[in-house]
């Protein structure tokens, strides 16, 4: 560290301490990408959260993590995804597992207890990570002002319930036990619309309360007392100042992070810049990082500074966070809120700030959700580059070219619009409303109307419509549409043409799918915008919404919209003793060690001492001969140890992958020529998983398809083939296959 100056130094990482399940860890010397999820699985008894796909995406592996501030005594606790969350950033924080709210040796927990119950576990890989959200609901619920429940009960409701685990997959099970499970929990929930269950005999018996595992509120202790002396011990100390070089430095304001930006140390290649990287969860690092910026900890990033004018969000304020505050707010604000409440899900918005959306928006052509809303809602933004502070508007902001990796945004400023002739609606269309479904088309439009004193006809005075995700750089405003509406009374007529106009505006890049689709959604949202402010349409007469209040979204003229609707279903059963004990409520063995996380996977079992790894390098050509693999020069390619191919099978060995008696044998590798694009050319060996992964990605492959017949890629090309050789009997029957 020794280039550094001294403010950078006392920036650098320290050894990280957390608790796990109450206990103590200490992790020094680890590799600063290391995830959350890593730590637990590798170097803790930890195994309930597993890696499910490692993107933020499934939620296998979702934890609960707890923050003590010392200045409040206050202890805030949220449901996180483990795979995308690097260990440096936990430094004083509590995380709770599965396994930490009950197990065998301590008694389960009554939402390990309901899960096995409610039949809501198969396989039983997801279970752990719907505990965890869970059990994240609860502890959130019950820490609201709101009245005390029922004994019995949370103070989640149902609809609180239904959302609880929109993020997380399960493949097998099917999701009604599951949110049943949740909806045991909640307040307002008529027993009898739960499903089939073991704690009474559906149909026979009644629903009662009192059947179910008993819950009882804050039964976890989610941050334990040690932790807490520890913090506040360490406040009364000189901070620790470690000398050592393990690649995380966190920086506690703007002057120490532009310190760090202009030492010898800083390479933009090899540094990188986080908040909560759950933005690695959409676009994946595409090599390793030696070091880490940590910006979560500056005070300028974390402002919530609300006035008469509007509210200012620093750029690490959390979506959750942003959700919270947007919701106390008037119309404008609340819709926003709503908007936000449908990206992602709960455990990446808790984490994912404000500022990681926009800033991958403005650098990517990223589908925000959150960039479209808050550029109809006219936000500015403040950035810091390299030598000034600047005030931009959002608009400006996205169209300038990508920000270099030394600009930060500060915070961003959404201007009150009050309540009076003002409408704002936005609008999502994503493969579903809610749990991680990013959008084929999000919209958001702002009017300010006045109403024609003679007429009495509603009048746009001005409007801005933003639209995102449809195939586009950033998220753009259709300002050839809002020319042509500002000054109008809305009629058929000028619906009609504003439609025709916004054809022209949205427009698809090349590559992007289903264009028309998008196009089609884009003008529907406009359409159906428009004809609430309509005037003489053949609407009912209060689709006009009254000083703009919300007759918008998904609450058009005062109807729920499907988004917002709770998923309620009876299910009738016809139960008959013909086939006793079939038909007996009874609970599966061992769901709740599943639910526990203490079952034990494949994947859960401990690797031998020394044990390296592999990842497979695939071919990326079909049809072609393998000339040679190289690695380009990256940090992930310095951790390959070798590479194992055909030439490596012994003399007398077969390249064999499987082999099924009806279909034959596969080969291993591709070798010499790849039969299809996916085939495996060799195994990456390296030290851990994460570096066979890295490095397996940075291979070149040189192919060559001479003296090759191109490549069978259509069943049509397949039948002309066989054809051809005479073979026509090997052709399948179009309907039997
Ligand atoms: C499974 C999944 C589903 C998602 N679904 C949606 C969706 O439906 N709609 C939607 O809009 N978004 C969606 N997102 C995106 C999500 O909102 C972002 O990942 C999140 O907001 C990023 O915040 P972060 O703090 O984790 O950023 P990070 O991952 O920490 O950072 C992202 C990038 O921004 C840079 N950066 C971060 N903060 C700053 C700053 N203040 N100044 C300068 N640079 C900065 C980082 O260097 C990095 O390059 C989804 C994400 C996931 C993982
Ligand atoms: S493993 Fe899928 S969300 Fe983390
Ligand atoms: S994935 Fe949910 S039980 Fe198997």
């Amino acid at each position: 560290m020794g280039s550094l100056g001294k403010d950078a130094a006392a920036a650098a990482g320290e050894r990280v301490v957390l608790a796990v399940n109450g206990a103590r860890h200490e992790a020094a010397g680890v590799d600063p990408s290391m995830t959350l999820l890593e730590f637990l699985r590798t170097r803790t008894p930890v195994r309930g959260p597993k890696l499910g796909c490692g993107e933020g995406g499934c939620g296998a592996c979702v934890v609960l993590i707890s923050k003590y501030d010392p200045a409040t005594d206050v202890v805030t606790e949220f449901s996180a995804s483990s795979c995308l969350t690097l260990l440096g950033s936990l430094n004083h924080c509590s995380v709770t597992t599965s396994e930490g709210i009950g197990n065998t040796r301590g008694g389960y927990h009554p939402v390990q207890q309901r899960l096995a119950g409610f039949h809501a576990s198969q396989c039983g890989y997801c279970t752990p990570g719907m505990c965890m959200s869970i059990f994240s609901a609860l502890v959130k619920a019950d820490k609201t002002g709101d009245p005390a429940p029922t004994p019995g009960f949370s103070k989640l409701t149902c609809s609180e319930a239904e959302h609880a685990v929109s993020g997380n997959l399960c493949r097998c099970t099917g999701y009604r036990p599951i949110v049943d499970t949740c909806k045991s929990f909640a307040a307002d929930v008529d027993l009898e619309d739960l499903g089939l269950n073991s704690f009474w005999k559906k149909g026979t018996d009644p629903a009662d309360v009192g059947k179910l595992p008993e819950y009882s509120s804050g039964a976890v202790c989610t941050f334990p007392e040690f932790l807490k002396s520890e913090i506040k011990g360490q406040m009364k100390d000189a901070p620790v100042v470690n000398a050592g070089e393990d690649g995380w430095y966190h920086p506690k304001s703007i002057e120490e992070l532009h310190t760090l930006f202009d030492s010898k140390w800083f390479d933009e290649n090899s540094v990188k810049i986080v908040a909560s990287n759950t933005g690695a969860g959409v676009y994946k690092d595409q090599d390793l990082y030696k070091k880490y910026i940590y910006i979560k900890g500056i005070p300028e990033l974390s402002v919530i500074d609300r006035s008469n004018k509007g509210v200012e969000i620093g750029a690490a304020v959390s979506i959750s966070k942003a959700i919270e505050i947007f919701s106390d707010g008037t119309p404008v604000f609340k819709k926003i809120a709503n908007h936000l409440s449908k990206v992602a899900s709960p455990f990446i918005r808790n984490m994912g700030t404000i500022g990681g959306n926009v800033i991958m928006a403005q650098r990517l052509p990223f589908a925000s959700d959150i960039v479209t809303v808050l550029l109809a809602a006219g936000s500015t933004v403040t950035i810091q580059t390299a030598s000034k502070m600047l005030s931009l508007t959002l608009e400006e902001f996205l169209e300038q070219p990508p920000c270099d990796a030394k600009t930060i945004l500060l915070s961003i400023f959404v201007p009150d619009w009050g309540s009076d002739n003002v409408i704002f609606e936005t609008s999502r269309a994503a493969p579903r409303p809610f749990g991680n479904a990013v959008s084929y088309v999000n919209s958001a439009f702002l009017a300010r109307t006045s109403g024609d004193a003679a007429s009495g006809e509603l009048i746009i005075e001005d409007i801005c419509l933003a639209f995102g995700a449809y195939g586009v750089d950033h998220a753009t405003r259709a300002r050839k549409v809002e020319e042509f509406l500002k000054g109008k009374s809305v009629s058929a007529a000028v619906i009609l043409e504003a439609v025709q106009l916004l054809k022209d505006v949205i427009s698809p890049s090349e590559g992007t799918t289903h264009p028309e689709y998008r196009v089609s959604l884009a003008v529907s949202f406009l359409f159906s915008f428009l004809s609430s402010l309509g005037n003489n349409l053949n609407e009912p007469a209060n689709a006009i919404a009254p000083n703009g209040s919300c007759a918008n979204g998904s609450e058009k003229h005062g109807t729920l919209g499907s988004d917002d609707l709770p998923v309620r279903s009876r299910q009738e059963l016809v139960f008959s003793d013909e086939y006793q004990p079939v038909g007996k409520p009874i609970t599966k063995a061992g769901a709740e060690l599943q639910a526990s996380g203490e079952a034990v996977y494949v994947d859960d079992i401990p690797a031998p001492k020394y044990c390296l790894y592999g990842a497979f390098i695939y071919s990326t050509q079909p049809h072609a001969h393998v000339k040679s693999v190289n690695f380009r020069s990256s940090l992930a390619s310095e951790k390959v140890i070798t590479v194992i191919s055909a030439k490596d099978i012994p003399v007398g060995g077969k390249n064999i992958g499987s082999g099924f008696r009806m279909l034959g044998e596969e080969a291993l590798f591709g070798d010499p020529v790849s039969e299809f694009a996916g085939q495996n050319i060799g195994i990456v060996i390296a030290e851990t998983q994460k570096y066979a992964y890295m490095a397996a990605k940075q291979a070149v492959i040189e192919y060559s398809t001479e003296k090759l017949e191109p490549p069978i890629l259509t069943i049509e090309d397949a039948i002309q083939l066989l054809l051809l050789h005479g073979d026509s009997d090997r052709i399948g029957h179009p309907r039997r296959g």
